[in-house]
This record gives C-alpha cells, sequence and structure tokens, in this order.
C-alpha cells in the first residue's frame, strides 16, 4: 500500500477502504508517514469529504491508536460530556456534580485551555491543592466512592489524533466536519463512558461558525457514537455569546458555585439544564421532562453543590473554598470597562472577548505556559442589553496591570451596538439524540 495512491484517490474523490484508513493511522502513530503526506491526505479529505462509513472506521481506528480505557470496574451507568469549545464555557463543573447527584456515573477526563478557549482541569486547579493527575486505579475508586472524577487526559489517549490535530492547526485544515467529528469521538470512544452527551457550540466563539455546519457535524457524531455501540446525544449551543458573565478560571468557579446554589445567571443555567437532562436521560431511560425535574431537584436541594464539595476534597483541594468561593485566587487590580456610546448590546464577538481575557493572564498562547487562575472579566452588560454611554459593561481583573490597555481596545472592538432593541438571543438550537437512519 502506497500512500501516494491513498491521497491521489481522495483527491480525486475517492473512497478509503477499511485498510487504507488503519494503514494511515498505524502510519501516523508510528511517525512512519512523513508530515507533507499526512498533511495532503488531510487537506484532500478537506476538500472531498468522507462518507459515513470512512468516518466511523477512521474514528475507531484513532480510538484505538492508543490507550482504551477501561471503566467496566465502575458500577452504574458511565457518562461523559463534551464540549466542541467556548468563552466563559464552565458547564462542566455545574452539570458534572448535577448528574452524578442524580446516580450517574462521571469518570472524565478533560483538557486545558489553549487560545481564546478555556479548559476544564485549568478551572478545577483554581482550588487549591486540587489533583487532576491520578493513577487510574484511583481514578476508579473515586468514582465508586463518590460518583464523580475529573481528571487531565492521559498522555497516549488517541495519539493519532494529537499528531493530526496538531498538523491540522497548522495547515488550515481544522474545520472539516469528518475531521473534527473523527476527532471529537475518537477520544471520547477511547476514555471509555457508555454514553456521551456533546455540547456543539455554534457562533462566533465557535469552530462551527454557521448552524448549518453544526448540525452536520452534530448528527455525524451521533451517528458514530451508535455505530459503536453509545448512547450519544447532541445539543447544538449558542456561542455567538459568552456563557454566563464570567471569563477566566477562577472567576468561572465562582460563577459555577452560584449556579449550583440555585443563582447562577440565566443563560448558563439553562443550557446547563438542558445538557444535564440530556445526560440524565441517556443514564436513566426517564422522559426528558421527569429528568428535568430531578436536575432543577438536584440544584433545589444541594446536593449537586455537596457534591461539587465532596469531589474537591476527594481530589485533594481546598473544599472550603466551594462553602467560601471568595478564598478563590483574586487579583489585585481590578478596573472597571465603560461603554463608549449609548445603545443596545447588537454583538458580542466572542472570540476576542476570550483572547482579551487571554491578554490579561487567563490563558495561554502556548501549550505549558503558565496561567493566572485569578485573571479574566466579569461581564456587566451582554447582547441585547441597554447601555448608556459611561456605564460600566465589564469589570478586568489582573495581575498585569500593563497590559490592561490593549485587553480594552481588544475588548471594546468586539462590540457592536445598535439604536434599536434586539431579540433575546437563542440559547439552545437543536437537540439531536438519534442517529440520522
Ligand atoms: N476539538 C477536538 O478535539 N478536535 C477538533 O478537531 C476540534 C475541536
Amino acid at each position: 500500500m502506497r500512500m501516494y495512491d491513498i491521497i491521489q484517490n481522495k483527491r480525486d474523490g475517492g473512497v478509503m477502504s477499511d485498510e487504507e484508513i488503519q494503514f494511515f493511522v498505524d502510519g501516523v502513530t508510528s511517525g512512519d508517514i512523513p508530515d507533507y503526506q499526512i498533511t495532503a491526505l488531510l487537506m484532500a479529505i478537506y476538500f472531498q469529504g468522507m462518507n459515513e462509513h470512512e468516518t466511523s472506521a477512521l474514528t475507531l481506528a484513532m480510538a484505538k491508536s492508543g490507550d482504551m480505557i477501561d471503566l467496566s470496574g465502575i458500577k452504574g451507568v458511565t457518562v461523559d460530556k463534551h464540549s466542541t469549545g467556548g468563552v466563559g464555557d464552565k458547564t462542566t463543573l455545574i452539570i458534572a456534580p448535577i448528574v452524578s447527584a442524580l446516580g450517574g456515573k462521571l469518570a472524565k477526563m478533560s483538557g486545558r485551555g489553549l487560545g481564546h478557549t478555556g479548559g476544564t482541569v485549568d478551572k478545577f486547579e483554581s482550588f487549591a491543592g486540587f489533583n487532576t493527575e491520578l493513577p487510574p486505579e484511583q481514578f476508579i475508586n473515586q468514582v465508586n466512592d463518590i460518583g464523580i472524577c475529573v481528571v487531565g487526559q492521559s498522555g497516549n489517549l488517541a495519539p493519532c489524533d494529537k499528531k493530526l490535530y496538531a498538523l491540522r492547526d497548522v495547515t488550515a485544515t481544522v474545520n472539516s466536519v469528518p475531521l473534527i467529528a473523527s476527532s471529537i469521538m475518537s477520544k471520547k470512544i477511547a476514555a471509555g463512558s457508555s454514553s456521551i452527551v456533546l455540547d456543539v457550540k455554534t457562533g462566533s466563539g465557535a469552530f462551527m461558525k454557521t448552524l448549518e455546519d453544526s448540525k452536520l457535524l452534530a448528527q455525524k457524531m451521533v451517528d458514530i457514537g451508535y455505530s459503536v455501540g453509545r448512547k450519544t446525544a447532541a445539543l447544538i449551543t449558542n456561542m455567538d455569546i459568552p456563557l454566563g458573565h464570567a471569563i477566566g478560571n477562577a472567576l468561572e468557579v465562582k460563577e459555577a458555585i452560584e449556579t449550583l446554589k440555585g443563582n447562577g445567571p440565566k443563560d448558563l443555567t439553562e443550557v446547563c439544564v438542558a445538557l444535564a437532562s440530556n445526560m440524565t436521560m441517556l443514564v436513566t431511560d426517564k422522559s426528558i421532562e421527569e429528568c428535568e425535574k430531578m436536575v432543577l431537584g438536584a440544584i433545589a436541594d444541594g446536593s449537586a453543590l455537596k457534591k461539587l464539595h465532596d469531589m474537591v476534597a476527594a481530589q485533594g483541594g481546598d473544599a472550603n473554598m466551594v462553602d467560601h468561593p471568595e478564598l478563590l485566587p483574586l487579583s489585585n487590580h481590578i478596573e472597571n470597562v465603560l461603554a463608549p456610546c449609548d445603545g443596545y448590546i447588537k454583538h458580542m464577538d466572542a472570540e476576542k472577548i476570550g483572547i482579551a481575557s487571554v491578554i490579561l493572564g487567563a490563558g495561554r498562547e502556548k501549550k505549558g505556559e503558565a496561567i493566572d487562575y485569578s485573571a479574566g472579566i466579569i461581564l456587566k452588560a451582554k447582547t441585547g442589553d441597554l447601555v448608556k454611554k459611561g456605564d460600566v459593561i465589564a469589570e478586568f481583573h489582573t495581575n498585569l496591570p500593563e497590559k490592561m490597555k490593549s485587553a480594552e481596545e481588544l475588548f471594546l472592538s468586539a462590540i457592536e451596538y445598535s439604536n434599536k432593541a434586539i431579540d433575546a438571543p437563542v440559547l439552545v438550537y437543536d437537540i439531536i439524540s438519534k442517529p440520522s437512519k
């Protein structure tokens, strides 16, 4: 088998056989296929696409390219959740304790933030002492003991995807539905949970900028999940606006705690209730209405907040910070950002706002960089709000005061105003919970 022939066939719109897909995945993982041939094939896939069978075969081969996590030692139904990434997306911190309080088993591997999007592992590490690197036995034991554990992704989970993703990132081949679907689902399948809920973000802060592409991606991932025996559902949610008001690790943790107390922002609460209800439905097989009641109940009776407390304590973190969020890291410099004019906020570019918070120290531009857990942005106004010139529209938190000005310039350029009232944005566009055939 020759890579040249595989590239030529895909370039001309042909279908890859299972053997060719396995040959490609093996060669990428072992390092035998040079980067120029890998990227030529990625570009051919970008333009020609892949059919359903090819996408499933690529996903499964990538999942098996490294460790397949064995969760068979966990008693109960394991359920995982994945977001395609966004700004202010702290949903895992809220949903995982809720679903665990309702009996789902959350054995979760999460990532760190990169670029304009944050990462769940960094957010949890805002709790002093919180350990996200547990040995596999401790990971399983904690899930059996308290129903929930969140760790960083194992180094050898889907190594083929790791290599492909790094190459896609620098060759303009990220935004391809079969490549994103196989990348995400290979990691979810290797991570072992029997049911999966996907939060497919759509809009300016997301990989998928249009609703049409997001639906296509969501359906592809649900199809792949079912084709390998995992119950899978996908929600398509709005990432044209950052979710909630807080952006930045400790600030988002504080907002998550408030949401678990029932005092969270309306948009964040609505998206979390929808995601948690769909996860509970996969775990319990009850109706969506019953699951929604159960989710609201776990917030109202404090059991979800207690679960977060137990989890932080079990992973060596300072659980006192859950009871007293004011103990979480706080920046030395907090400044208000003012509206430059009167008007309704018509649009917020979530990606630019995410980058502004990275400038303040909340994120990393390169892998492995240190981050400042306390840094970030609190939005005081969001899309649809009417503001007057000089009103406070955001609060910037940083330990790098010299960065305030450039972050503020970028932030202000992210916001468009209108003199006409704006309709309330839709938060959950669609739910896809069945395979397409
Ligand atoms: N997230 C992933 O893990 N892979 C992609 O291709 C895009 C987003």
